[in-house]
């Protein structure tokens, strides 16, 4: 699977997220669907987009017990999406329940990506609350390296991390990273960002943007401008 952009469809109803994707009557975007969404709306979410011949990464960002998220995992594997996440903080046992529950009886499965530790976590935080020693970048590291040998596709991180996670899992460990504004716009809430073309150049694969697109006066121009920075076109 290529480059791409995926559109983070930060919604509250089925109603408004099919009006807003319906403006999209060229390129269909990689859409993002969130926990706030799919536990509004649920499964028909999925399929009503998917229906609409978009490819979807559902963003649920599972973590339980083994056994939980290998069954978890078989129901979203059924729902035909293409990309689904867990937390690394879960094990690797964990992660790798996760890809055997993933996995369809002819061999094909969603890509499955991990949470290393959430951009909202500081340094501080995750020492002195969470009880992890070590810094910030050696902890994402290290969670990254333990996603690649249960076998995962790669990791969610800061567009500013990418470049470690590909100095320590190689090239092919996919980063699909959020944290994206434009270079002429607001920052929001977002703290680490950066724009489409520099977050091409650091290493990520698939960049995810909700505000910047949803929140234009048009949605889809702004789309397209983020496929142009991201070089999407010279393919
Ligand atoms: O509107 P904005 O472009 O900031 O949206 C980014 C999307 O990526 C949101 O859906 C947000 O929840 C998600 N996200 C993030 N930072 C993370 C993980 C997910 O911004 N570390």
């Amino acid at each position: 699977m290529g480059k791409d952009v995926i559109v983070a469809c930060d919604f509250d109803s089925a109603e408004q997220t099919l009006a807003f994707l319906d403006r999209f009557t060229g390129r269909k975007p990689f859409v993002k669907i969130g926990m706030e969404l799919f536990y509004a709306e649920g499964p028909e979410i999925v399929r009503a987009i998917k229906a609409r011949g978009h490819r979807i990464f559902l963003d649920l960002k599972l973590h339980d017990i083994p056994n939980t998220v290998r069954k978890a995992m078989k129901v979203l594997s059924a729902l035909d999406v293409d990309m689904v996440n867990v937390h690394a903080a879960g094990t690797t046992a964990m992660m790798r329940a996760a890809l055997e529950g993933l996995t369809r009886e002819d061999g094909s499965r969603p890509l499955l990506i991990a949470v290393t530790q959430l951009t909202s976590t500081s340094e501080a935080v995750m020492q002195e609350e969470l009880g992890i020693a070590g810094s910030i970048n050696d902890t994402i590291a290290h969670y990254a390296a333990n996603a690649q040998a249960a076998g995962l596709d790669g990791v969610v991180c800061s567009p500013l991390e990418a470049g470690l996670v590909k100095g320590a899992c190689g090239p092919q460990f996919l980063t699909v990273t959020p944290g994206i504004r434009f270079a002429d716009a607001s920052a929001d809430d977002q703290v680490r960002i950066t724009t489409p073309a520099r977050a091409r150049e650091i290493g990520s694969d698939f960049i995810v943007v909700g505000r910047p697109v949803t929140q234009a006066a048009d949605p889809v121009a702004a789309y397209q401008r983020c496929v142009q920075e991201f070089s999407l076109n010279h393919e």
